[in-house]
């Protein structure tokens, strides 16, 4: 595993050459008593898990890391996360971008998408882990990152770093990763800072104020992008006026989508 791997203080870090799925080895060691915060990286892995149920293409040569962190919170206040692990990810790649030829214009896509030049380059996966009684509840944050190849997929279209002129190895931006994610975090403060967050989110956002179509389980919308709610989730206006809060779906912008 190529490139210099550290965290900050305080946090744990493992580094596999190959497993399942990050996330899943997240899991087991949450439930096997880890208190984290531990992130877990892999060289490649052989079930990556996406969205929606979704695989994620895993081979040797990109990113695929998962924070373990227990946080005295419910479900519904850690869905922030994914937006302070987003902004972590944004700051990753505008590093490794950094006088990178040709470059390209990095932008967030909702839910917790990494765009350049609006292609995806990388994506999140926050899940919840259920460890019984024991409190406080664990939730792993996987962020898969495109960093020297992308993997054809028929659903949309991907990019990589490299592929813009970035050299950096995956190790480098997982150590930029992870200190970003450590600054974003204490902007979130539990919660409380959700606020400051979306602002920053919205301030690197695609699509926002452009006609937009959202993939819904069992039926698609179409309007415009206005913003989105105290819990992250978008609004949506519609032609006819009415707006529309989704928790969760795919969002196609123009002719890309993630
Ligand atoms: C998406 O579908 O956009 C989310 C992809 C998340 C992929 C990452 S790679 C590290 C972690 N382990 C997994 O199995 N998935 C996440």
């Amino acid at each position: 595993m190529a490139g210099s791997w550290h965290v900050p203080d305080g946090y744990g870090l493992v580094r596999l050459e190959d497993v399942d799925s990050t996330n899943a080895e997240a899991v087991r060691r949450a439930n096997a008593g880890e208190a984290g915060p531990l992130w877990i990286c892999a060289a490649q892995q052989t079930l990556g898990r996406g969205r929606q149920g979704r695989d994620w293409v895993s081979e040797p040569g990109n990113l695929y890391a998962s924070l373990l962190l227990r946080l005295p919170l419910t479900g519904k206040s850690v869905t922030g996360l994914s937006f302070v692990a987003a902004l972590a990810a944004f700051d990753a790649a505008d590093a490794a971008l950094a006088g990178a030829d040709p470059g390209g214009v990095l932008s967030l896509k909702w839910p917790n998408d990494l765009m350049l030049d609006r292609v995806k380059t990388s994506g999140i996966l926050l899940e919840a882990v259920s460890t019984g009684a024991d409190t406080p509840a664990a939730v792993t944050c996987g962020i898969g990152m495109n960093v020297s190849h992308h993997p054809n997929i028929a659903d949309y279209e991907t990019t990589d770093l490299h592929t813009h002129g970035a050299v950096m190895v995956p190790g480098d931006v997982f150590t930029h990763l992870s200190k970003a994610f450590v600054q974003w975090f204490a902007v979130w403060d539990m919660g409380e800072g959700f606020t400051s967050i979306r602002r920053e989110w919205l301030e690197r956002a695609a699509g926002i104020g452009e006609d937009v179509r959202v993939k819904l389980p069992g039926e698609e919308l179409t309007g415009t992008f206005i913003g989105l709610d105290d819990d992250g989730a978008m609004i949506l206006r519609d032609a006819a006026g009415g707006e529309h809060r989704i928790l969760a779906g795919d969002l196609f912008l123009g002719a890309t989508a993630g």
